[in-house]
């Protein structure tokens, strides 16, 4: 509500290197010592919008041999580049349960951005989580179950990072939807608004749910966090020391370093002493050609506004976290640029300066496309099969129905950042989208498994080809299977209306008339989902002609071939659906705020839905989805027996107590304003961004007309100690106090193939924390088991201590409730077999 505020929370804590962090710590140290003031300030600003090759870029170190830092989107695969891979999205590959290959694909993608010189890659995302369905870049994040988030982010990082390059998880928090997260965007579609939207969360509502991938995402080692464009309880995220300095840094250790989304810092000063670290892309706003930090964190270090132990600490963070992933200080350049795809082209685009080779064209896709072609298909739900239409079996004739089986007319990346849905949907829209190498449409390759098991095969990838497609799917023998879709993406780009986020939950182009079309006429219609999360199936689904249904997300460049792996069962399907498919929209009991509830003042999103959202509020309302989280079939079948569970006797938890160490200062500098001038020997270059300052006259300097002011007029009075502080209770480790990870008990269960195939499935294990306040029942295990026709496997699931706890708003720790709780297994959130009370 209006009223919502966030507390302070200050000083800014300095990293001490706990953990797995102290070598990358100890070489940090080292390497930030010998730094000069200017140095550091140079690590910790970008140096302006299309200043140079990648998305965004650091100042460089040249006298120490660190050339500058490379941001580059990133979460489906390197952006803006050639011969990168497409892998499929987070959501996608969340479908499928598995951490194996939640790790592979993070490998995976990590070594293209390694090879392309990218420093930091920009992924994987758990904000937005996805806590409206419409929600435009839900597809980038993996679900709105934050304990499948958090185990898909953590495993993604250690992937990502064990190739080399720093991760970035985004965007840091309560980014849930589009709609008014910028004031320049929102604009220029003709909102009247001065601030961006504050999502209001509650204290509760934010660790047991916004936070808590994000807790994994620390504790798995990640280098770097983004903080996002909104608000939350009304404080700009990129400036809210209760989400940057208590509860990233603090409350759960993080060690990495803060970058600002682009264009998503506000302020110089009250950024930096609120917890963040680095300014990206580094000006203002676009081409600015002046920054918030660069010469004014120069200046604010220098007239101790900001302290120096701060500036210390953004540095020691930044270089930890490229130490501690294993970048050395010779790395190979960057070899290729982000504004063109042309060998020759400006360094400088901002400016169109310094023609020279921007492009190699290095081939990083490796063997990369089978691993995608696996995920595409293992990621691939099986939400209806009637009369075992599936898997098809040199069936005598197929027809392929819509335009979501086949190309784009403008090719596969015709529209700039995908902004269009045009063909086969296999990657959406914004700076989460990539260049595809090729694109291998369900048409062409059903086309070529028909022809050879010499199958006839017609296709009609036109929607509103309605005289041919009724004359084609009437035919005997005709095996139908339409391909449909909806799309969504970033806020900058508007699609057919929809500005980033969903208008509605419809299909596009028709779709959902289409598959009502083709349903009537033909009795073994199959339908294929491609979308970037539930679309309304109410209307058709239920119809006995339409035999089954499949969801495959989006997969990526190998999206027809995965398809057809499928539906011909080369692989069994065992994926889940990540998300509730409602009845209704209104059945999600969230959405999203599309019109402006504030005057011209940041419009207010509440979250009074709490942590009830997807399938905690089917759940609640008692509505029936259509099909449920955690729900997939298989070609075989399973049964769920002998539910064990095994006290560990992890003892009781101990809050963490006692006092940090003093801040530290690393090096000397000089207090002579003449020292941090603009170097006589330097050729400067428009619009970007540097340390140096241009006058010895620091009001001058700033470009800022409150320079000048005291610290103590505009930041709170502890907000530049650097004394010992309080430990915080549920601190002590990346990730939090480490007692929240002692197993607590040892759940099995026996899982029996007892159909006739051989196949995967993937027993969850669900925990009612009994109290009044909490959902039905939430998340707390799963694993993807192969398991042979007639054989059993165990299922093994870890009950760790924050499974069982929550989060107590007074304590400011995390307990165990003394309500009765209750472990359930099965294989989806709604058919859960077997059930024990916890002792
Ligand atoms: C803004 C987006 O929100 C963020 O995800 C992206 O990494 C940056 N732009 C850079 O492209």
């Amino acid at each position: 509500n209006l009223n919502a505020t966030s507390a302070p929370f200050y000083p800014s804590p300095w990293m001490n290197g706990q953990g797995e962090w102290s070598a990358a710590y100890a070489k940090a140290k080292d390497f930030v010592s010998q730094l000069t003031l200017l140095e550091k300030v140079n690590l910790t600003t970008g140096v302006g919008w299309e200043g140079e090759q990648c998305v965004g870029q650091a100042g460089s170190i040249p006298r120490l041999g660190l050339r500058s830092m490379c941001m580059q989107d990133a979460p489906v695969g390197v952006r803006s580049t050639d011969y990168n891979s497409v892998f499929s999205s987070g959501q996608t590959v969340a479908a499928t349960f598995d951490r194996g290959l939640f790790y592979a694909r993070g490998h995976a993608m990590g070594a293209e951005h390694k090879a392309k010189g990218v420093t930091v890659q920009l992924g994987p995302v758990a904000g937005p989580l996805g806590r409206a369905p419409e929600g435009g870049r839900n597809w980038e994040g993996f679900s709105p179950d934050p304990y499948l988030t958090g185990v898909a982010i953590a495993e993604t990082i250690k992937g990502t990072q064990d190739a080399g390059v720093i991760a970035c998880a985004k965007h840091y928090i309560g980014n849930e939807q589009e709609h008014f997260r910028q004031v320049p965007e929102a604009i220029g579609y003709g909102y009247d608004i001065d601030e961006a939207l504050s999502s209001n969360i509650d204290d509760v509502t934010m660790h047991e749910l916004y936070l808590w991938p994000f807790a994994d995402a620390v504790r798995a080692g990640l280098g770097s966090i983004m903080c996002s464009y909104n608000q939350v309880n009304n404080s700009y995220a990129c400036q809210n020391s209760k989400l940057l300095n208590n509860l990233l840094k603090d409350e759960l250790g993080f060690q990495g370093f803060v970058m600002s989304d682009w264009q998503a810092q506000h302020t110089g000063a009250a950024s930096a002493v609120a917890g963040l670290d680095m300014s990206m892309p580094g000006d203002t706003l676009f081409n600015s050609g002046i920054s918030y930090w660069g010469a004014n964190l120069t200046l604010a270090v220098l007239n101790g506004t900001v302290p120096e132990y701060r500036l210390d600490d953004m540095a020691l963070r930044i270089m930890s976290a490229y130490f501690k992933v294993g970048l050395t200080l010779d790395e190979p350049p960057i070899n290729f640029d982000s504004w063109t795809l042309d060998t020759y082209g400006p360094l400088h685009a901002s400016v169109g300066s310094n023609v020279q080779q921007v492009n190699w064209h290095v081939d990083v896709r490796g063997d990369h496309g089978a691993l995608i072609r696996n995920i595409g298909a293992r990621a691939t739900v099986l939400l209806k099969n009637v009369n075992n239409t599936l898997p098809l079996s040199r069936p005598k004739f197929v027809a392929v129905i819509g335009e979501d089986a086949g190309p784009n007319l403008q090719g596969p990346n015709g529209c700039a950042d995908r902004g269009c849905d045009d063909g086969t949907l296999g990657m959406a829209w914004g700076s989460g989208s990539a260049n595809f190498p090729y694109l291998v449409t369900p048409d062409s390759a059903l086309q070529a498994q028909a022809l050879a098991d010499g199958t006839r095969y017609e296709s009609i990838l036109d929607n509103y080809a309605t005289p041919q497609i009724k004359a084609l799917v009437s035919q005997t023998d005709a095996t139908t299977i339409v391909f449909v879709n909806a799309d969504s993406g970033e806020g900058f780009v508007n699609v057919d209306g929809n500005e980033g986020d969903r208008q509605n939950l419809t299909l596009w182009h028709s779709g959902d008339e289409l598959v009502k079309n083709v349903s009537k006429l033909c009795s073994n219609t199959i339908v294929v989902i491609h979308s970037t999360g539930p679309t309304i199936l109410t209307g058709w689904h239920d119809s006995p002609n339409i035999t089954a249904i499949l969801w495959a997300g989006v997969p990526g460049q190998e999206s027809g071939n995965s398809i057809t792996d499928i539906l011909y069962g080369k692989v069994n399907p065992a994926a889940r659906t990540p998300f509730t498919w409602g009845p209704t929209r209104e059945s999600y009991g969230t959405d999203i705020l599309y019109t402006p509830n504030n005057g011209r003042d940041a419009p207010q999103d509440n979250f009074s839905e709490g942590v009830f959202i997807d399938y905690r509020n089917f759940d609640r309302q008692n509505i029936t989805p259509i099909y449920e989280f955690g729900y997939g079939l298989s070609y075989t079948t399973f049964s769920y027996s002998n539910l064990t569970i095994t006290n560990a006797h992890a003892g009781h938890y101990t809050p963490t107590t006692g006092m940090t160490e003093q801040a530290s200062t690393f090096g000397n500098h000089s207090t002579n304003l003449n020292d941090y001038l603009f170097p006589k020997n330097l050729t400067r270059i428009e619009q970007y961004i540097y340390p140096y300052l241009s006058s010895t006259d620091g009001r001058a300097a700033s470009h800022d007309p409150s320079y000048g002011q005291p610290a103590s007029k505009f930041l709170p009075d502890n907000a530049i100690s650097d004394s010992p502080q309080p430990k915080l209770a549920a601190s002590g480790a990346p990730g939090g106090n480490p007692q929240l990870w002692d197993v607590m008990y040892t759940v099995t269960a026996t899982i029996t193939n007892t159909g006739a195939r051989n196949g995967e499935e993937v027993p969850q294990l669900y925990i009612s924390l009994g109290g009044p306040n909490d959902p039905k029942h939430i998340l707390r295990g799963f694993e993807r088991l192969s398991i042979d026709t007639g054989k059993t496997a165990t299922f093994t699931a870890d009950l760790l201590r924050r499974d069982l706890s929550n989060w107590d708003p007074v304590k400011q720790d995390w307990a165990i409730t003394s309500y009765p709780k209750t472990v359930y297994v099965g294989s989806s959130s709604r058919n859960l077999p077997l059930a024990r009370t916890l002792e």
